[in-house]
């Protein structure tokens, strides 16, 4: 690891770096191959400063140091951050808060800095625990066999198993009825485009539309079970306690829709990007099909090689000197996090797929106080899903060489993954 206390070499802006990086961000080629991108940074700069105002990271030390140290956070909502999300939408600042108002107030976890965060992550992570995640996964087993069970000859697989999955373990998980879990499903997956930066304003007024939506089934559930508790994970949040404080109703709205949000296109990623390495990969995949015992360095590898989150945002809460770097308040830093976890200083020919690499977790999970609360049970759902594919078919085999990729650079994802199945 490298020691703080050496400075940080930071370069640019260069022309060079600048077309690198709008490549990388808008191009069909960035989002094909971002890591041949990423190579560029870690030997050119690996400490950029940009043109734009971030300065952009993409060593696994250094984003991990960031994300790390409380003087960064999460970018508070100044005028200014307005102007700008609202210029890029193609609104009036006035739009925007318009079709925004429906969530003032609303503010979730992941967007809060201490001690807000610490309050509430405390009390969300005393009913999300370990155990509960534990519990869940015999259901896990059998929604994967159960969705398995219907699979053969050509099949796409992010259609009917990496979309569909994740989706119902999460209903189960916060206790939403079986029948309106279809309702749920699209509308999760059109709110969730919200936090891609490249978002048109057709989109982003769906986006809102979807998140809306499922913001008031969310509350007629809350109050569902208020008057008549089970054991799910919304009724633990609703019952939780520190001392006299609880989560108010605002908060279990916003938790619950964060739970919903961050948890389903991230595993439906692992899954499809997961499959898809191993696919191209055939001899690592015949070796997991001869030997599941490592199936946990096997996830751990899928999660480092092709990462469901490319990119995390901080921005430095106040003046400070990071490793020689004069932050000033306000300055976002951005970690590259596909591109830490491809460092060469980090992971040893970080281009390989080695399922049997064993060289300490990948940053897809992020790190710090934001560390992702779901991370135990999507490690379970990778761990479930390509065991038991494994276990039900003798034979997948890719049909698409180049599928399609989602539009998307900030959760980074297939379309559509169609493979051959030939059932034991
Ligand atoms: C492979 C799947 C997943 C990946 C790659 C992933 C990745 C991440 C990352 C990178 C963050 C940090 C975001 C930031 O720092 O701004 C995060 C936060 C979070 N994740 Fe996940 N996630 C996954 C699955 C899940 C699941 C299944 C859930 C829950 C159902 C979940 C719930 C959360 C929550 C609540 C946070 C916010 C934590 C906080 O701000 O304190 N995630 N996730």
């Amino acid at each position: 690891m490298t020691d703080l206390a050496d400075e940080l070499q930071i370069y640019g802006p260069d022309p060079e770096i600048e077309a690198l990086f709008a490549e990388l961000i808008s191009s069909e080629t960035g989002r094909t191959n971002p890591y041949h991108y990423y190579a560029r940074f870690h030997s050119k700069a690996p400490v950029y400063n940009s043109s734009f105002g971030a300065i952009i990271f993409s060593r696994y030390d250094d984003c991990q140091r960031i994300l790390r140290d409380n003087r960064f956070g999460k970018e508070e909502d100044t005028k200014s951050r307005r102007q700008e999300r609202a210029a890029a939408l193609g609104l009036s600042e006035k739009e925007l808060q318009e079709a925004t108002r429906f969530f003032e107030g609303r503010t979730s976890l992941l967007f809060l800095n201490p001690p807000d965060h610490t309050r509430l992550r405390s009390l969300v992570s005393r009913a999300f625990t370990p155990r509960r995640v534990e519990q869940l996964k015999p259901h896990v087993e059998i929604l994967t066999e159960e969705i398995l069970s219907s699979l053969v000859g050509e099949v796409d697989v992010m259609e009917s198993l990496a979309w569909k999955l994740p989706a119902t373990v999460i209903c189960e998980l916060l206790g939403v009825p079986v029948e309106l879990r279809e309702t749920f499903r699209p509308l999760i997956r059109t709110a969730i485009s919200l936090i891609e930066p490249n978002q048109t304003k057709e989109d982003f007024f769906k986006s809102i539309e979807a998140a809306e939506t499922l913001t008031l089934l969310l509350t007629d559930l809350i109050e569902m079970r208020r008057r008549d508790p089970a054991d799910d994970l919304l009724s633990h949040l609703i019952s939780v306690q520190d001392g006299t404080d609880r989560l108010s109703l605002e908060e279990l709205i916003s938790t619950s829709v964060l739970l919903f949000m961050a948890g389903f296109e991230t595993t439906t990623n692992l899954i499809g990007n997961g499959l898809y390495a191993l696919l191209q990969h055939p001899r690592e995949f015949e070796s997991l099909f001869n030997d599941l015992t490592n199936i946990d360095l096997a996830v751990e590898e899928l999660l480092r090689f092709d990462s469901p989150v490319q990119f995390d945002m901080r921005t430095a809460l106040t003046n400070f000197n990071f490793g020689g770097i004069e932050f000033k308040r306000g300055q976002p830093a951005m970690t590259l996090l596909g591109a830490a976890n491809h460092d060469p200083t980090h992971f040893t020919n970080p281009e390989v797929l080695n399922l049997k690499r064993d060289e300490g977790p990948p940053l897809s999970f992020a790190s710090g106080i934001h560390y992702c609360l779901g991370a135990s049970l999507a490690r379970m759902e990778g761990r479930v899903v390509f065991s038991k594919l494994i276990e039900t078919f003798s034979s997948i085999t890719l049909v698409d060489k180049f599928p399609e990729r989602r539009d998307s650079i900030t959760l980074r994802g297939l379309k559509s993954l169609n493979v051959q199945l030939e059932r034991r």
